[in-house]
This record gives C-alpha cells, sequence and structure tokens, in this order.
C-alpha cells in the first residue's frame, strides 16, 4: 500500500512502527513478484487506480487528523486501518490464487501465495502488537478524558 510511510510516520509505538517499515519492504518485493506474474502470463504490467484502497486510505487520513500526536489512541487506529487494508489484499490475492490454480497455472499460484502469506503475517502481528499493550494503553487514555470531562 503506498500510503504506509504516512502511518508509519504517524505511528509512536515502536514496536508498531517497525512493524510497517517491515511492511513497506515486503510490499516492494510484492510489487517484483507481480511483475514476474505477467512476465509468466506474457503480459505488460499495467498501474491502475483502485477506488477500494483509495477509500481506505482517505479513511486512514481522517484517523490520523482526528487523533492526537503520540497517543495510544492514534496507534489503534493505525493498527485498524492497516488491517483493513491487509484484509482487502487477502482476499484479492486468495481469490487470484485460486483461479490460478483453477485454470492450472501452478507456477503463478506459487508466487501468489508467497504474498499471501505475507499479508497474513502482517494481520497477525498487527493483532499481537494491538493485544500487548496499544488496546490498553488506549483505554486508559478514553478514560482519564472522561475523568477530565467529569471534572
Ligand atoms: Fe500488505
Amino acid at each position: 500500500m503506498q500510503k504506509l510511510p504516512s502511518l508509519q510516520r504517524a505511528a509512536s509505538s515502536e514496536e508498531l512502527k517497525n512493524a510497517i517499515e517491515e511492511h513497506i519492504e515486503q510490499t516492494q518485493e510484492q510489487v517484483a513478484r507481480l511483475e514476474e506474474v505477467f512476465s509468466l502470463l506474457d503480459k505488460k504490467p499495467q498501474a491502475k487506480k483502485c477506488d477500494a484502497m483509495e477509500g481506505l486510505t482517505t479513511e486512514a487520513k481522517t484517523v490520523i487528523s482526528e487523533t492526537e500526536s503520540g497517543t495510544a489512541t492514534r496507534d489503534v487506529g493505525i493498527i485498524m486501518s492497516a488491517q483493513k487494508v491487509e484484509h482487502y489484499e487477502i482476499s484479492a490475492y486468495g481469490s487470484l490464487v485460486q483461479l490460478a490454480k483453477t485454470i492450472g497455472l501452478n507456477d503463478v499460484a506459487e508466487i501468489l501465495e508467497e504474498t499471501l502469506a505475507e499479508e497474513k503475517d502482517t494481520d497477525v502481528l498487527l493483532t499481537q502488537i494491538a493485544e500487548n499493550n496499544i488496546n490498553y494503553e488506549a483505554a486508559e487514555e478514553g478514560s482519564e478524558e472522561e475523568e477530565e470531562g467529569n471534572e
């Protein structure tokens, strides 16, 4: 996803920053894999705007603009946005792997499966980061705000 660097910059947890950083590197390999798939099919790759991904990107921008920098609340929002993107990618790659298998393109299916596995691992990692402490910290921030509001 092209907007990962802006999510990475907006995040404050080191764990989250590292996870996004690592996935930015993986994404570059994923692009190379797609080029490989196109060349196996003897087709020229062409960039196309994805409306769904654009919508998810707009949503991520809103999350950043509506949360305060340096808060766990923002990190939770970033994790949610990133997971929505990963889930979208998982369904797209999952369908493509299945289609490739159905039409007997097992070499293509194998390449796409590598990317699918990376997307799934990233999703699991993001859940772990949220569970480890960010969700808890964000809940604490929420209750502090409530207390302030009650004074
Ligand atoms: Fe991804």
